[in-house]
């Protein structure tokens, strides 16, 4: 006989309903004060953290507001305030509420989308969403690609489609090129693709840290002249380092004079395609083979959503094509898609309807306004640190970040570094802003980039008055 139990696994309506509103009064408080929450966390407690949080393979159930208590009391407030409008580090990204909706819904309905006839009505809406990608970047009607987890699974994706399309199945002497400010995913995309990581070039890149043309060509054509294989050049639309742009017409035309598929790394830059200003610093990424782009960067979405798209979807079916013989059968319209083949994933998240969800509900307007603003508040910032005594602006924006140190003729170059070290830190400590920091020319620089739909004017002359404070309190 089969017992019957209460199923804890498949609770009622209702309690479904109350679930939601526990959680949301938890996150209506916390989103809700982003703003005034700290930046960041003292670091010096998070190892201590994570062996407090150590715990075995629970046994029993625990009521759900406790689990929530552990969640927004202890682990969440020990983190980068990644959401809040104060993060300026690395590269920020978002968290549109409609596009945690949009998980939300999608994780709870949990359709597949792998295959279309599974869900054609849903798979038609990703599919939309992601020549609405396109349509940003200018491609032509013959482009497609696919949603990714982010810039780096775009980047590899990218490089073993070059490699598919330009050298087959025979690759060892493919030779791939990028400056040496690219995003290092790029490097590890080329090694994870089986390249010889001999044959991954980094050409050095010159004033404005834009790719060096000369060089370039010359690299391709000694690589031609030892018989090797050049086969891919990849581009920067927006650099992480210091948000350089390459020279991306001039790559485009090395890339077809020697025949190489053109990948841009646009996973920071390529949304600022909405902006005018967007479109005439990044002219020539439409020209492209491949595009890498991160709507959780430049589209304010939450963490776990990249995008690649490609000028000629053909090339993506010759790359990630195969099925079983326990697959349905797939459907042959130009107009729709089964993503399992074109992409390198079968089952996966509805990632569509994170990006669908918010891009309807708002329509493009406000995210232009937005990328737009964040043009100004970097020009504005990077003006102000200029204006301000021993402060050097070593990299200005292109878009919306930029390199800044302090200089003292006096100091060593060790000296130098120490004491930028140290003003970062002071800034930091201050807890309203959150920056950070990279090499350039190897030497320590500070570094600020605004993209979170958060970040507003009020919060860019906070971090000024924050930095020029911190810098008064260790000039020697
Ligand atoms: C220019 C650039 N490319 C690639 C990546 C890697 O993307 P992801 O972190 O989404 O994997 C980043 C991440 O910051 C980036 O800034």
């Amino acid at each position: 006989m089969v017992e019957t139990f209460e199923w804890p696994l498949e609770p009622s309506p209702e309690a479904m309903r109350r679930m939601v509103e526990v959680v949301m009064e938890r996150l209506a408080a916390h989103v809700g004060s982003l703003g005034e929450q700290p930046a960041s966390y003292d670091q010096s407690q998070g190892l201590a953290l994570s062996e407090r949080l150590i715990e075995p393979l629970p046994q029993r159930g625990e009521p759900l507001e406790s689990l929530l208590a552990a969640l927004f009391d202890e682990a969440i407030p020990m983190s980068f305030n990644a959401a809040g409008p104060g993060y300026l580090g690395y590269i920020p990204g978002g968290g549109l509420f409609e596009a945690a909706l949009g998980e939300f819904i999608a994780a709870s309905i949990n359709r597949y989308v792998g295959v279309w006839v599974a869900a054609p009505g849903l798979v038609q809406m990703e599919a939309n969403v992601v020549r609405w990608l396109c349509q940003i970047i200018g491609y032509p009607a013959s482009s497609l690609g696919f949603l990714t987890s982010g810039g780096s699974i775009a980047n590899l994706s990218a490089t073993i489609t070059a490699r598919r399309d330009r050298l087959g199945e025979d690759f060892l002497d493919g030779v791939a090129y990028g400056s040496d400010q690219a995003h290092y995913s790029v490097l590890k995309a080329g090694a994870m693709a089986g390249l010889r990581r001999r044959n991954l070039r980094k050409i050095p890149s010159g004033p404005r840290q834009q790719l060096r043309l000369d060089l370039l060509e010359q690299a391709i054509e000694d690589d031609r002249r030892a018989g090797l294989s050049p086969f891919l050049l990849v581009g920067n639309a927006g650099t992480t380092n210091t948000g350089a742009v390459d020279d991306l017409e001039a790559l485009a035309d090395i890339a077809r004079r020697h025949g190489l598929w053109f990948h841009v790394d646009a996973a920071y830059g390529g949304f600022f395609m909405l902006t005018e200003r967007g479109q005439r610093i990044l002219k020539g990424l439409s020209l492209a083979d491949s595009v890498t782009l991160d709507p959780h960067k430049g589209l304010f979405l939450p963490f776990g959503t990249g995008a690649l798209l490609v000028r000629d979807r053909r090339a993506l079916q010759v790359a990630f094509d195969e099925t079983g013989d326990y697959m349905p059968g797939f459907q042959e319209a130009d107009s729709s898609v089964d993503f399992c083949r074109l992409s390198p994933e079968l089952s996966r998240a509805f990632r569509g309807l994170r990006i669908w969800l918010p891009l309807k509900r708002h329509g493009v307007a406000p995210f232009q306004q937005a990328l737009d603003e964040k043009l100004d508040l970097a020009q504005r910032a990077a003006e102000a640190l200029a204006a301000t005594e021993h402060v050097e602006v070593v990299a200005p924006p292109q878009l919306s970040a930029f390199a800044f140190r302090a200089t003292f003729p006096d100091l060593s170059p060790e000296a130098l570094d120490d004491l930028n070290r140290r003003w970062l830190e002071r800034i930091n400590a201050r807890q309203r802003v959150m920056l950070t920091s990279t090499l350039l020319d190897g030497r320590f620089t500070l570094r600020l980039c605004v993209l979170s739909f958060r970040t507003h004017l009020d919060r860019l002359d906070a971090a000024i008055e924050d930095a020029r404070a911190a810098l008064a309190e260790v000039t020697p």
